[in-house]
């Protein structure tokens, strides 16, 4: 199959990159951050999480950060909304956009929502209705969709469950999570395959993580089933509180690479970009885990690029 024309790249660096961090990332750089990323031209930046700060203290600034940030026209900025709590918060900061996150794998979703499935979508329910009442679009993710931490192997029918029952409830696309990163080409295609028996693929994005060095060969994987949505973390940044010893997200500056290669458009600036993932990296006192931002950051300093 042909490549899409153009891949929408959500970036998730400020909300999925940095809720892992142990050492508090101060409001102002999180600010310049999802700034400095809407100006690159990612289309969408997931700026926070609406959860408990008892569970993921790093997002705790959430309605900071979405108060300090300067909404540029046509970006959206979708949060982490799990349950109503959350959503009166996001719509106190004046939120557009709200993704719930569900789980394919019962114990990764009692751990990271301290519920089984069928109780988070419960918790959800309530949720999806009353954003979309309020004129919010709701994203729905699935996580641990390629495995588990926990329970190894994940079947890609109870994936295609969990969309199916987030879909019908109003998510206009589902994000499926290779949340530690234990995916490869096949396994992608296949879950590919399974999903989208009900769900148009026009409706799915991917969001692979690097844990195994797979996340760009599932990408361009996927892409040749017709994906055209694909999340990604600036400087490879990230990981899950809940599943230990995973990696970050596949890097929006390899994603972007990738896609002048193959003559995808992205809209994003791939410069501004390598800028951001440097920024991000210096507050964060490490190099970036993008093999493109080193080779471009490493060519920048030389003065042949
Ligand atoms: P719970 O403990 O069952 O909640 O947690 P609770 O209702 O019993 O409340 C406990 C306390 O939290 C109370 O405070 C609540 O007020 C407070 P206390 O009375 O003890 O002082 N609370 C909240 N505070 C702020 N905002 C809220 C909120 N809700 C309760 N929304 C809950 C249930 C769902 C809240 C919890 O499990 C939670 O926050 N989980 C989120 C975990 C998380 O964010 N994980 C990372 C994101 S998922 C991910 O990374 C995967 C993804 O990237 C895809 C992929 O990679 O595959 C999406
Ligand atoms: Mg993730």
């Amino acid at each position: 199959m042909a490549y899409p024309e153009f891949l929408k790249i959500v970036e998730v660096g400020p909300r999925d990159g940095l809720q892992n961090e142990q050492r508090k990332v101060p409001l102002a750089d999180k600010i310049a951050l999802v700034d400095r990323l809407a100006a690159a031209g990612l289309p969408a930046v997931e700026a926070g999480a609406f959860v408990s700060p008892k569970w993921v203290p790093q997002m705790a600034d959430s309605a900071a950060v979405l108060a300090g940030i300067d909404r540029r026209p046509g970006v959206a900025y979708p949060v982490l909304v799990p349950n109503l709590k959350g959503l009166e918060a996001a719509l106190a900061a004046e939120v557009r956009e709200i993704a719930v996150f569900g789980a394919a794998s019962e114990s990764f979703s009692k751990k990271n929502l301290g519920r089984s499935i069928a109780e988070s979508l419960e918790m959800f329910a309530p949720v999806i209705e009353t954003a979309r009442d309020k004129g919010l679009a709701v994203r729905g993710y699935v996580s641990c969709v390629l495995g588990c931490p926990y329970e190894g192997e994940i079947d890609p029918g109870a994936v295609a469950e969990v969309a199916r029952w987030l879909r019908e409830r109003g998510c206009y696309e589902i994000s499926l999570g290779d949340t530690i990163g234990t995916g490869n080409p096949k396994s992608a295609r296949r879950l590919i395959e399974t999903v989208a028996r009900d769900i148009p693929i026009s409706e799915l994005a991917v969001h692979f993580h690097d844990t195994y060095g797979m996340a760009i060969a599932n990408i361009h994987a996927t892409l040749e089933m017709g994906i055209g949505v694909a999340d990604a973390a600036v400087a490879g940044l990230g990981g899950c509180p809940y599943a230990k010893g995973a990696t970050g997200n596949v890097a929006t500056e390899d994603v972007v690479y990738l896609c002048q290669g193959l003559g995808i458009e992205t809209g994003v600036d791939l410069d501004k970009l390598v800028a951001s993932g440097r920024f991000v990296s210096e507050v964060l006192g490490r190099a970036p885990a993008s093999r493109v931002n080193r080779a471009l950051s490493a060519k920048m300093a030389q003065g042949s690029c």
